[in-house]
C-alpha cells in the first residue's frame, strides 16, 4: 500500500525530513504545507497556515491524506494530532498532553521529579512572584543561575546569569518583552549544570521506544560557544560525549521512565521525543525535552537512518514499533548553517544566493530560510542554508563540511568555523 503525506513546516528540518520521505517505497504522494524551495525538490508545495487546524483538515480530506507528519513543536503543542485524529486522520508526533514536555517547562519539571529522572534543581514562580524568585536567587547565592521561561519562546526563553545583577536586569527584559512575558507567566529558576550538552532522539508509539540516534547541537551564535543563543548553527553525530555506557544510563535512567511515565499520566509518548541532555561529572541530566526533530540535527540524523522512514513513522501511528529495528550506519556528519549576518537579531532578508549548483555533489544541502523570485534563489529567513559533510571519522566529516561552503555566496553570510570542535577534543 502507497500512502499520501502532508508534512507541515518550512526549515532545514522539513528539507530534510522530505527528502527522506521520498526515497520510501510506501510515499505516494507528499505534500508540504507551506515548505519552501528544498522541499518542492520532493513534493507539492501548498500555501496552507500550520496553525490553522481546520484549513489542514480540510486538505487531508480533499486529498487523501494517510499520514500528516508535523516538523515544527507549535502545531503540536497546540493540539493538531488530537484535533486530526478525532478526524481519523493519523498525524505522526505527540498529542496536546504529551508535547506539554516541550510545551510548559513547568510540567516536563514537575514530571521528572515525579518518575525520578536526573535533572536540575529547579523552583517555578509566577509571573507576579518575580520579586520572590530573585530574593530565593540571592539567598541561594550560586551563580550561574539558569532562568528559563514556562512556555515555548523559540529558543529564546532561557538565560543565564552570571550575578545577581544580571539576574536583576533580565527579570526586566523579560517584563518588558511582550512575547517573552507571555511565555514566561510562569517562571522556572534553575540550577546550572557543569558539562558537555548532547542530544539524544528517540522514536515512541507510546509502548515501544528505540533510540534514533544522538548528536551535538551548537547552540550560540559565536565561535567557542559565546554569544547569544539561536536556533542552533551547526551540530554533528554521533557526539563522542555519548559513549556507549552513557547512552545506557540515558536509556536506563531517562527514557524508559519518560516513556512510562507519560503512560501513567495517560499520555502515551508517540512520535520523535528529543532529549536535550548535559553530561554532568554525576551522570547524564536532562535540560530539556522537545517534542519533535531538531533543527538542524534532523539534517545529520536521517541520512545516517537506513530505515524507510515513512515506514517507521507508520509504524508509531499504527504501534507496530516492537516490529522494528532501527537501523544508523557509522558514518559522522557534520552540518555547518550558513546564515545571514546579524542573526539571532535583526538581518537582511531578499539577498540573492549565487553558487549552489557549483558545489560537489558528495555534500547535501538542505534549504531553510530561501525563496525564489524571478526565478533567483533570494535569503527569506536568518538561518539560511545547511551545509552537511559525512566521512567516516569526525574529522573528516568537518572538513567535508566546509570543504565547499567557499562556492556559495549572498551578501553577509556568516557561519561559525568551529562545529564539533569540542568531539574533535575527545579523540
Ligand atoms: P534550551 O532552550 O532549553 O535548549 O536551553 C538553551 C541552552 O541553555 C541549552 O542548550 C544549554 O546550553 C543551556 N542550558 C539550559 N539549561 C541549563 C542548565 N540547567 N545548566 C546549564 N546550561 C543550561
Ligand atoms: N537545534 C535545537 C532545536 O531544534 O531545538
Amino acid at each position: 500500500m502507497k500512502y499520501n503525506v502532508l508534512l507541515l513546516g518550512n526549515g532545514g528540518r522539513e528539507h530534510a525530513i522530505a527528502w527522506k520521505l521520498s526515497q520510501s517505497e510506501k510515499l505516494d504522494t507528499l505534500y508540504i504545507a507551506p515548505g519552501n524551495t528544498g522541499t518542492r525538490q520532493y513534493g507539492i508545495n501548498v500555501n496552507i497556515d500550520l496553525l490553522d487546524f481546520e484549513a489542514v483538515a480540510k486538505f487531508t480530506e480533499e486529498h487523501d491524506i494517510e499520514l500528516v507528519v508535523v516538523g515544527p513543536e507549535k502545531p503540536l503543542v497546540e493540539g493538531i494530532k488530537d484535533f486530526l485524529e478525532k478526524k481519523d486522520i493519523p498525524v505522526f508526533g505527540p498529542g496536546r498532553k504529551a508535547a506539554l514536555l516541550e510545551g510548559s517547562k513547568e510540567f516536563a519539571k514537575n514530571f521528572m521529579v515525579k518518575y525520578d529522572i536526573p535533572t536540575a534543581d529547579y523552583e517555578v514562580f509566577a509571573a507576579s512572584d518575580y520579586d520572590d524568585a530573585l530574593k530565593f536567587i540571592q539567598l541561594r547565592d550560586i551563580y550561574p543561575v539558569v532562568l528559563k521561561a514556562d512556555g515555548l519562546a523559540s529558543g529564546k526563553g532561557v538565560f543565564i546569569c552570571y550575578s545577581e545583577e544580571e539576574v536583576k536586569q533580565q527579570l526586566i527584559a523579560i517584563k518588558k518583552d511582550p512575547v517573552l512575558s507571555a511565555a514566561a507567566s510562569r517562571l522556572v529558576v534553575e540550577e546550572f549544570l557543569q558539562g558537555e550538552e548532547a542530544s539524544v532522539f528517540v522514536l515512541s508509539d507510546g509502548h515501544t521506544f528505540h533510540i534514533l540516534h544522538n548528536a551535538q547541537d551548537h547552540k550560540r551564535a559565536g565561535e567557542g560557544d559565546t554569544g547569544p543563543n539561536t536556533g542552533g548553527m551547526g551540530c554533528y553525530s554521533p557526539a563522542p560525549v555519548v559513549s556507549d555506557e552513557v547512552l545506557q544510563e540515558i536509556k536506563e535512567k531517562i527514557i524508559n521512565p519518560t516513556i512510562t511515565g507519560m503512560q501513567l499520566e495517560e499520555a502515551a509518548y508517540s512520535g520523535v521525543l528529543y532529549v536535550g541532555l548535559i553530561i554532568t561529572g554525576n551522570g547524564p541530566k536532562v535540560i530539556e525535552y522537545n517534542c519533535r526533530l531538531g533543527d538542524p540535527e534532523c539534517q545529520v540524523i536521517l541520512p545516517s537512518l537506513n530505515n524507510d522512514l515513512l515506514d517507521l513513522m507508520l509504524s508509531t501511528t499504527q504501534q507496530t514499533l516492537d516490529e522494528k529495528t532501527i537501523q544508523v550506519d557509522s558514518v559522522y556528519r557534520c552540518c555547518v548553517v550558513l546564515a545571514s549576518g546579524g542573526y539571532p537579531g535583526s538581518y537582511q532578508k531578499g539577498l540573492e544566493i549565487s553558487g549552489l549548483d557549483s558545489v560537489d555533489p558528495s555534500l547535501l544541502i538542505f534549504h531553510a530560510g530561501v525563496e525564489e523570485k524571478d526565478n533567483r534563489l533570494i535569503t527569506s529567513g536568518g538561518r539560511v542554508l545547511n551545509v552537511v559533510g559525512s566521512g567516516a571519522t569526525l574529522k573528516e566529516a568537518i572538513d567535508h563540511a566546509y570543504s565547499e561552503i567557499h562556492k556559495i555566496s549572498f551578501e553577509n553570510l556568516y557561519y561559525r568555523k568551529d562545529i564539533g570542535f569540542k568531539g574533535l577534543q575527545r579523540f
